[in-house]
């Protein structure tokens, strides 16, 4: 079964074709990236415009690296929720007019599923394992009992790791997007030369659960010691050092705890954040743990991991009605501390 899937949630408009849910025939990511830059971050409008223009072209790319046109496509996918609503209704609404015209089966998908689908696409992994889920939108810690049934453990009560980095990011100026000028500066950096606090929510429902606007001003905080004349650019890394490893120290010993804690030993991270190599070296560290993490790829936003879920789901006979509307919001997993 050959599908076509369509992601356009956030900034990036992508498209690819998987077949049988596994082989990835094409797979074509138009970044936003230079164009949100100057506003340090994303302009829900401007992302919504910009998808209009590309999804034909991201689309028609697509397919012709597939070698294939519509007629020789099985299904059709679409990342439906959650996301920016204006970005998420092109997608959409191109998935159901191309479906249509093409006379083939089409489903909406959920962004965060199909981001724990990611590293199916590369190997065959057995269910449950735990999920990692770390992007400028999202950080959710979870059980994955199937592509499509997960029971959230741990999220954040209030900015997302990705955000996290992205704000200290635009306060000290080293750039956009912020997580990956971090972890470039870090490189240069002590991570012990700053002392950041570490949230303490280990009791009950949030054993699991991270928090990052305490660790955000903290770091905001250290502004006057990275203004003494002649420190600024050993400062500059020294800070970014120390907010990384602050930052990712959060959300390992919560991981670690979860991994304690229901016996699964096989952890898969995806999202933005997956990509840091701060996070990677800490958890292959590990004894006992096998972390998986899709190639850079497949970590981000694209089309590849919306088309192998959506794969899945056709499969099944699931079909979306013309009438699906796009959801702005992270649906209501189940939510569950360990067993
Ligand atoms: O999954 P993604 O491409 O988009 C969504 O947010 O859905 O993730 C983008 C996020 C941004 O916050 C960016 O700063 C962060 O991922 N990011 C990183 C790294 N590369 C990207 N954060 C930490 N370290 C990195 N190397
Ligand atoms: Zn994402």
């Amino acid at each position: 079964m050959k599908v076509l899937g369509i992601e356009s949630s956030c900034d990036e408009c992508a498209a690819a074709v998987v077949e049988d849910g596994k082989h990835v025939l094409s797979s074509v990511v138009a970044s936003q990236v230079s164009f949100h830059e100057k506003y340090r971050g994303v302009v829900p409008e401007l992302a919504s415009r910009m998808h209009v223009e590309w999804i034909q072209p991201v689309v028609s790319e697509a397919l012709d690296k597939a070698g294939l046109g519509p007629s020789g496509l099985d299904g059709v996918a679409v990342t439906s929720r959650p996301g920016l609503s204006g970005s998420l209704l092109v997608g959409v609404q191109y998935a159901k007019g191309f479906a249509w015209a093409a006379g083939k089966p089409w489903v909406g998908v959920d962004h965060i599923l199909a981001h724990l689908y990611a590293p199916q696409l590369e190997r065959d992994l057995g269910y449950p394992f735990l999920g990692l889920l770390v992007s400028g939108g999202h950080t959710i810690i979870c059980r994955v009992l199937g592509f499509d049934s997960i029971e959230v453990m741990g999220t954040t009560i209030d900015d997302a790791v990705g955000e996290a980095f992205d704000k200290v990011a635009t306060f000290y100026g080293i750039g956009y997007p912020g997580g990956a000028a971090i972890d470039k500066l870090a490189k240069d950096g002590d991570p012990t030369a700053f002392r950041f606090p570490s949230p303490k929510m280990e009791k009950g429902d949030h054993a699991y659960d991270v928090s990052y606007s305490g660790l955000k001003t903290a770091a905001i905080n250290q502004l006057e010691r990275f203004r003494r004349p002649g420190h600024q650019g050993k400062a500059q890394a020294d800070i970014a050092a120390s907010f990384q490893r602050a930052a990712i120290d959060i959300l390992v010993s919560r991981l670690l705890r979860a991994v304690e804690d229901t016996g699964i030993r096989v952890v898969v991270a995806g999202g933005g954040v997956a990509a840091n190599s701060y996070l990677r070296a800490r958890l292959a560290e590990e004894k006992g743990l096998e972390a998986i993490f899709p190639p850079l790829a497949l970590c981000g936003d694209n089309g590849a991991m919306v088309a192998g879920l959506g794969c899945r789901m056709l499969e099944r006979g699931d079909r979306s009605p013309l009438s699906l509307a796009p959801s702005s919001r992270v649906p209501h997993f189940k939510r569950r501390g360990a067993a």
